[in-house]
């Protein structure tokens, strides 16, 4: 088996030739968006061929929604201008290959599934947590798409009625509280309101807080940094007993930049979620952080097309 894995970001596209154990080799190119669609799609097919030897078919993950029966990527938040852009298709004409097109955090999920802390999973729930929240979910060994393949996008459930305004338009989305650009984003104006937090040691414009940096403080004893981080892991954790009271999954597993600070996260999250579940799903499941890092997107896009060829 050798397919290449390919990681669609906004600013740089991440290839690999991936075989059954894992990552041979590893390239990566910018992607070039304000050049347009034609560019973007040249430098996928020149990172594939950097990958050199023969591949048998093409995995690309892709935030949005994305038709992957057709390979059309419907809407992506990272690609304004493609509106029902025929990726796929456009892929397989200059490469002959076979491609197979799904949304990120589906990748990340067959990823995990396939080389990761999933593997020999029956049921299980993934959740990334990066520039946006993403998830995928696998049910009874099948991976949920729902009628229009779009389905299973666990970060935009609404979490607070009178929420920050999230990408996609509402108002209170989980990814609102607790994507990476969130919370750095509530960080900063609870610092700008009290002007006394060790956030303004670590960097030279207040603009330039960054999650891992909440974290980081967090631990040292922050404040703003330890209510931040309080306040969206107790969200992301009722978000989470909703999930599990939904799919009663064996693993729930957190993946996505953020998911770096480890303990800082997973440990709230742990505790605060044993809190909301109903008792009968209390030890049902176990939450853990991904162990995949940055072959994350590789391995994920590579795995979109081990689980398309399977189907
Ligand atoms: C998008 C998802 C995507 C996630 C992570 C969300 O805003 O709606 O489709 O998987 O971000 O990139
Ligand atoms: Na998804
Ligand atoms: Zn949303």
């Amino acid at each position: 088996m050798r397919i290449a894995g390919i990681d669609l970001g906004g600013t740089e596209i991440k290839a690999g030739l991936v075989n059954e154990s894992g990552i041979l080799k590893k390239v990566s190119t910018s992607t070039e968006v304000e050049k347009g669609s034609e560019k973007i799609v040249e430098n996928i097919v020149k990172t594939i061929k950097m990958l050199g030897e023969k591949v048998e078919a093409i995995g690309i993950g892709s935030p949005g929604s994305i038709d992957r029966k057709n390979g059309i990527v419907r809407y992506s938040p990272n690609f304004p201008q493609w509106h029902d852009f025929e990726l796929g298709k456009k892929v397989y004409e200059l490469t002959g290959k076979k491609v197979f097109i799904e949304n990120d955090a589906n990748a990340f999920t067959l990823g995990e599934w396939y080389y990761g802390n999933a593997k020999g999973c029956n049921d299980f729930i993934c959740l990334t947590f990066g520039t946006g929240v993403g998830s995928g979910v696998v049910i009874n060994k099948k991976m949920l798409f729902g009628k229009d393949g779009i389905g299973a996008e666990l970060g935009h459930i609404i979490v607070s009625s009178d929420g920050p305004m999230c990408g996609c338009g509402n108002r209170g989305c989980l990814e609102s509280y607790a994507s990476a650009k969130s919370v750095a984003r509530m960080a900063k104006e609870l610092v700008l309101k009290h002007n006394n937090s060790s956030l303004l040691n670590r960097v030279k414009d207040i603009n330039e807080i960054e999650s891992k940096h909440v974290f980081e403080e967090a631990k040292n004893g922050d404040f703003i940094s330890k209510y931040v981080v309080e306040k969206i892991t107790d969200l992301i954790a009722k978000a989470i007993s909703g999930y599990i009271h939904i799919f009663n999954p064996e693993k729930i597993i957190l993946g996505g930049g953020m998911s770096k600070a480890g303990n800082e996260l997973l440990n709230p999250i742990i505790e605060k979620t044993d809190m909301y579940v109903m008792k009968s799903f209390k030890n049902t499941y176990k939450i853990e952080l991904s162990n995949l890092v940055e072959d994350a997107g590789i391995l994920g896009a590579a795995s979109c097309a081990i689980y398309g060829m399977e189907e």
